[in-house]
């Protein structure tokens, strides 16, 4: 389904954002890293296509390109608070049996959502990034910020995805029926699960007011 929506929007050069990109935005500031900014300052929203939240659904050219990224966009928040919820519900738990069920579906869940955030960003990264920037060059910054956000997601994902590991490891490491290996493997979990949930929030819905009045302006 990825290849539909970059097909609308044609190819692009995978480096062209990192090319293009001024050397005057300042990602590491409390405006605009994820971890510290509130939200999109009034400076990148100079730049930005003006069209509120609300009239998304309602434009004609909605349908499409546009809600289907929202929709993987609400696939990804809802499995990073699910694995957060989880993993926090783990260290609630005292039976053995019923750790080793969570374990297996927090393993499974880590698992995909790490493949599918990394596929996503890839996506953006190496193809609608810089379609959209070659189209409005004026969006250099806001591109730039979102591009500085993935490489922090780059960061929490492989820290998830080394904690997935380490739940997916008490099974095969014989400890299945041990409690105490359950609740050290998502206490490790719960930390970069919580982190990567709260970046996605801020993230996903700052990528979403910056790119999809984009392509709801698209004349290609
Ligand atoms: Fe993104
Ligand atoms: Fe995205």
């Amino acid at each position: 389904m990825h290849c539909v929506m970059v097909g609308a929007f044609g190819f692009a050069n995978p480096c062209a954002l990192h090319y293009l990109v001024g050397m005057t935005f300042q990602y590491d500031t409390p405006e605009n890293h994820v971890e510290r900014r509130a939200g999109l300052s009034p400076v990148l929203r100079s730049s930005m296509f003006e069209l509120p939240r609300e009239k998304w659904a309602r434009h004609p050219a909605f349908r499409g390109e546009a809600e289907f990224w929202t929709q993987i966009h609400g696939r990804l928040l809802s499995a990073s608070a699910t694995l957060a919820s989880w993993s926090e519900q783990m260290l609630g738990e005292d039976d053995p049996v019923k750790l080793a069920q969570m374990g297996a579906e927090v393993s499974r869940l880590g698992h995909q959502l790490v493949h599918h955030a990394h596929g996503h960003h890839h996506i953006e990264d190496d193809h609608f990034f810089p379609v959209f920037l070659r189209a409005f060059p004026q969006l250099e910054h806001p591109l730039a910020l979102l591009d500085g956000d993935h490489k922090v997601l780059a960061e929490v994902l492989d820290d998830l995805e080394k904690a997935v590991g380490g739940m997916a490891a008490v099974t095969r490491n014989g400890e299945g029926m041990q409690r105490d290996a359950w609740l050290s493997a998502s206490q490790v979990l719960l930390s970069p699960a919580r982190r990567l949930d709260a970046l996605f929030i801020r993230h996903i819905g700052d990528e979403e007011e910056i790119c999809i009045p984009v392509m709801l302006n698209w004349q290609g």
